[in-house]
């Protein structure tokens, strides 16, 4: 293949609604003590109730439009990755595409719930790659306050609402110097779904269900499947920990990320952390991160950057991105 995958631009969005650890010690047994301490978390943005899960893509899809300089018109694939579409169907990045007025090229969602976004980014670029698109939208967009149980405390601090999104362009692998997609590493594993879980769906039960979560065993899981695909990525590329020039990690929690960047000897000054002003956004978490991070000035073009992500399935993945 003579094709490599560049990024042009990020975006997010977050619900205007925002939820502290305060407000949320007032409806379960919990503290805002309690939740900094396990989870580094501060408080989450709660999407209205007119607002979807295609509308908040649609926010963080026009921001990373805007922030790569092109339009709409440019766009000729849209991959949406999330656990939370508005329907059963058609998909999430139909509604999106429609709302984005692209009448050209294809869209579909992906689920791969908290992985989404690094399993629709290597899908993007193998797309770009094979010359089946020119310039992909990768979305991550979830409305996890619709699938909480707002009674479970052990549950319902972790989670918020956004959007991020990331525009790549299909470019020749002779030009931007070494800049592009590197590598990225998948991985799933399907004996541990009990442990992270909706309980409902449409063949199952009719209902949309709530999720339901064994904490403490995926925390167990968690640093090590990280690990596992960063260090096969690493192994692909020739790089190490101390090339990088930014780690950015699925935002699910502190002492996770923590974990990981300890274990895989990156500096904690190189880890973007924006876990505390969104909580757990699934698979809206890594784009929201690195959207800060370009937009602050902490992420320049020629950065090294490593993204990963962990999640229901479970999944697990890793992509390296010359910036
Ligand atoms: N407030 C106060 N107390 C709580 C709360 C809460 N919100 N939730 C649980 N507790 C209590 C428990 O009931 C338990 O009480 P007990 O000892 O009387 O039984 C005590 O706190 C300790 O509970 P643990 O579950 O052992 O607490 P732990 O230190 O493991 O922290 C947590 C829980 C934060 C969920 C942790 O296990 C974790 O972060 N796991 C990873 C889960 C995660 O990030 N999931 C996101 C999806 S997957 C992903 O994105 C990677």
């Amino acid at each position: 293949m003579n094709k490599k995958s560049v990024v042009l631009g990020v975006g997010g969005y977050l619900p205007k609604k925002i939820l502290t650890n305060e407000e949320l010690a007032r409806r379960v047994d919990t503290s805002d003590e309690w939740i900094v301490q396990r989870t580094g978390i501060r408080q989450r943005h709660i999407a209205s109730e007119d607002e979807f899960t295609s509308d908040l893509a649609e926010k963080a899809a026009r921001d990373a439009l805007n922030n790569a300089g092109l339009s709409t018109n440019d766009i000729d694939l849209i991959i949406v990755a999330t656990a939370t579409p508005d329907m059963t169907f058609p998909s999430t990045a139909s509604l999106v595409q429609q709302k984005l007025g692209i009448t050209q090229g294809f869209a579909f969602d992906l689920q791969a719930v908290c992985s989404g976004f690094l399993f629709a980014l290597a899908t993007a670029d193998n797309y770009l790659k094979t010359g089946m698109a020119k310039r992909a939208l990768v979305i991550g967009a979830e409305t996890f306050s619709r699938i909480i149980d707002w009674n479970d405390r052990t549950t319902c601090v972790l989670f918020g609402d956004g959007a991020g999104a990331m525009v790549i362009e299909a470019t020749d692998v002779s030009e931007h110097g070494d800049r592009g997609v590197l590598a990225s590493s998948l991985r799933t594993d399907g004996r541990h779904w009990k442990k992270l879980y909706v309980d409902g769906g449409v063949s199952s039960t009719g209902t949309i269900g709530h999720l339901r979560m064994q904490g403490r065993e995926v925390f167990k899981h968690a640093v090590g499947m990280i690990f596992d695909v960063v260090e096969d990525v690493f192994e692909k590329t020739g790089f190490h920990g101390d090339d990088l020039d930014w780690f950015v990690p699925h935002q699910a929690n502190k002492r996770i990320i923590d974990g990981a960047g300890k274990k895989l000897k990156i500096a904690p000054q190189k880890v973007v952390v924006t876990v505390d002003i969104h909580a757990n956004t699934s698979a809206a978490s890594v784009p929201l991160a690195l959207a800060v991070a370009s937009k602050d000035g902490r992420i320049k073009q020629g950065d090294l950057v490593m993204l990963e992500a962990m999640g229901g399935g479970f999944t697990w993945g890793a992509s390296l991105i010359r910036w």
